[in-house]
């Protein structure tokens, strides 16, 4: 059975396990535990501290989406298609066959809904996976993110959107900050998968950005849950080391040769 239709199999029986990794050793850990691994255009504010996913390149997501292939065994592996990569047809298949072919990922991402339809539709009839991501779009949102699905025009409008995508083929939709009733039943609605962020327990996944669970990015966004603040465990590792450094400690006999 393809990983497609694993993932597939698991909708309305186990949860699918989704997170964010731009790096061969996080993707390592994160495989033993995920059932999708992003390398997510989130990269650009995490890493580069952006003001906004639209500064991030092509050869950025290749380049990183690289070094997260070799730490993947199992876990399907999505690449973001950054801003202003995939404004066309032609560009967007020309752009998503180089990701795919450099990167070996196994799907591509790409930000919003009927208004990219006729794209999406030529990427699958070229054989090109897809997942979709609908309701906050960081890649059109200036300033603050706003939560999508509060008013009656927001939920035809996004419900229209996944029906849509879901019609083109995408085999995902990741509902990002849209509100909890919305996403339930939009994740009713649809046969394919929907991962949320910020969306709903009834998501049939969820997904995070690696780098804020670990409380690396001191994220003050509502979703966000941090499991552990590894600041602290750096700065403690750090500390004993330039402690060890000051007083010759380090290296010792057993650490020469
Ligand atoms: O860029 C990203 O990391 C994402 C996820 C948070 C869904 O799009």
């Amino acid at each position: 059975m393809s990983i497609f239709k694993k993932l597939q199999a698991k909708k309305n029986k186990s949860k699918i396990v989704c997170l964010t990794a731009y790096s061969k050793n996080v993707a390592e850990e994160l495989d033993k535990f995920t059932d999708i691994i992003l390398v997510g255009d989130s990269l650009g504010s995490v890493l580069y501290n952006f003001d906004t996913t639209r500064k991030v390149t092509l050869d950025m997501m290749i380049e990183h989406s690289r070094s997260v292939r070799k730490g993947i065994t199992k876990s399907l592996m999505v690449v973001d298609m950054p801003y202003n990569t995939y404004r066309t047809k032609s560009e967007a298949l020309k752009n998503c066959k180089k990701v795919i072919k450099e990167t070996k990922c196994d799907a591509i991402k790409v930000e919003g809904g009927v208004k990219i339809l006729e794209i999406v539709k030529n990427l699958i009839k070229n054989k090109i996976p897809v997942m979709g991501h609908l309701g906050i779009l960081p890649q059109s949102v200036k300033g603050k993110f706003k939560s999508k699905g509060k008013t009656q025009k927001e939920i035809n409008q996004l419900t229209k959107d996944a029906l849509a995508l879901e019609q083109a083929g995408v085999f995902s939709i990741v509902l990002e900050g849209i509100e909890k009733n919305l996403s339930k039943s939009i994740t009713k609605k649809l046969k394919i998968l929907t991962i949320g962020i910020g969306a709903s327990v009834d998501c049939d996944g969820q997904v995070l950005v690696t780098d804020d669970i670990l409380g690396l990015t001191k994220s003050k966004i509502k979703f966000v849950k941090e499991y552990i603040n590894l600041r602290k465990y750096i700065g403690s590792a750090v500390k004993q080391f330039r402690l060890d450094v000051i007083n010759k400690k380090y290296p010792s006999k057993k650490y020469l040769y």
